[in-house]
């Protein structure tokens, strides 16, 4: 016969199992053991229909309080042990977050990408957009739409770089191939600015490179004329190396009628002023508007081109154009 006395000593133990026990997985252990389906207690309360009707309530109350008072104290050392744990975890797992890093040196725009970006802004400020187009170019738009005929002397295999193998495809050798494929993929009014990599083969020393950079402008519209080019030209000047005094003379370039050089004053940093050619320019030869399929009895323009590395060179004083291209951090953490 089972007695309330039997209950509290059952009740006794379970709570001391479940007082002593460490860890999660002995916790559980000491829950199935006192209230699962086998254990004593489930046999009392199972068993309490088949007790003398007298003893019914005692023994069922006496027997449902032991279970929810084990109950009770599973669930609050369940809650014990796993704020333990993962204060343990917590403190395993700790970083000095104050320790010093790996240092990281910042990096920094090269020297021609700024000047590209300070010239690419000031053409964005006029209203021109940006235009890109291959370094590996064909004849047909480096020389022949720019009205540079077969036998030119600058489409020889002495000043051109010419891909093995493809007939006809070479490194564009001026910026300039960009004209007819921007002409040929909008229709006018255009105002088009393209910078990019040009390579000629030149022997490499202080001034000249196989590779250098320059960026090419291009306007069509309806009555341009020479004085929005010079115009144009004079602001960027300005703006570029706050040049005041120009000289415009003449040349000569197949795809442009008439052909001007500018040139600008330049004092450089020991203070010698000299003329510095900045540019080559002129307006679109209307042979050009034909190879693009324009129509030169309408549309006039002009272009320009200018060298980006030259602008680098004067105004930051780098006397060697090989010092753009070699990479040498002690060079170009000047300009960072
Ligand atoms: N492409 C010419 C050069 O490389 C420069 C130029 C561009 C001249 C546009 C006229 C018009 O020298």
């Amino acid at each position: 016969m089972t007695t309330a006395a039997d209950i509290a000593t059952l009740e006794d133990r379970a709570l001391a199992e479940t007082a002593a026990a460490t860890t999660a997985a002995e916790l559980d252990e000491v829950r199935v053991r006192h209230t699962g389906r086998k254990s004593e207690l489930a046999e009392i309360l199972a068993s309490i229909g088949s007790l003398p009707p007298a003893d019914r309530g005692t023994i069922g109350k006496a027997a449902n309080e032991a279970r929810r008072n084990v109950e009770a104290a599973l669930a609050s050392r369940k809650e014990v042990l796993e704020a333990a744990a993962l204060s343990a975890q917590l403190a395993g797992d700790r970083t000095d977050v104050t320790l010093p890093g790996d240092p990281f040196p910042r990096g920094a725009l090269h020297l021609l990408s700024q000047v590209r970006l300070e010239v690419e802004d000031i053409f964005l400020a006029l209203g021109y957009q940006i235009a890109d187009g291959p370094e590996v170019e064909t004849e047909h738009y480096n020389f022949t739409a720019l009205n540079t005929p077969e036998g030119h002397p600058a489409r020889s295999s002495s000043d051109t770089f010419y891909v093995d193998g493809t007939p006809g495809t070479i490194l564009r050798t001026q910026t300039s191939s960009v004209q007819v494929r921007v002409m040929e993929a909008r229709r006018p009014p255009l105002y088009v600015i393209s910078p990019g990599a040009v390579y000629r083969r030149d022997d490499v020393d202080a001034t000249h490179s196989p590779m250098f950079h320059q960026l090419e402008g291009l306007a069509v519209d309806e009555g341009l004329s020479l004085a929005h080019l010079i115009g144009t030209l004079k602001h960027v000047a300005g703006q570029l190396l706050g040049s005041t005094e120009y000289r415009i003379i003449p040349d000569f370039f197949p795809f442009t009628e008439p052909s001007i050089q500018l040139l600008v004053r330049w004092t450089d940093r020991s203070g010698r002023s000299s003329w510095m050619e900045l540019l080559g320019a002129g307006m679109v030869d209307p042979n050009v508007f034909s190879f693009a399929g324009y129509d030169s009895e309408r549309w006039t323009g002009f272009a320009f081109g200018m060298g980006l590395d030259r602008i680098a060179m004067v105004r930051h004083g780098v006397p060697d154009l090989r010092m753009l291209f070699e990479g040498d951090l002690r060079f170009l953490e000047q300009f960072s």
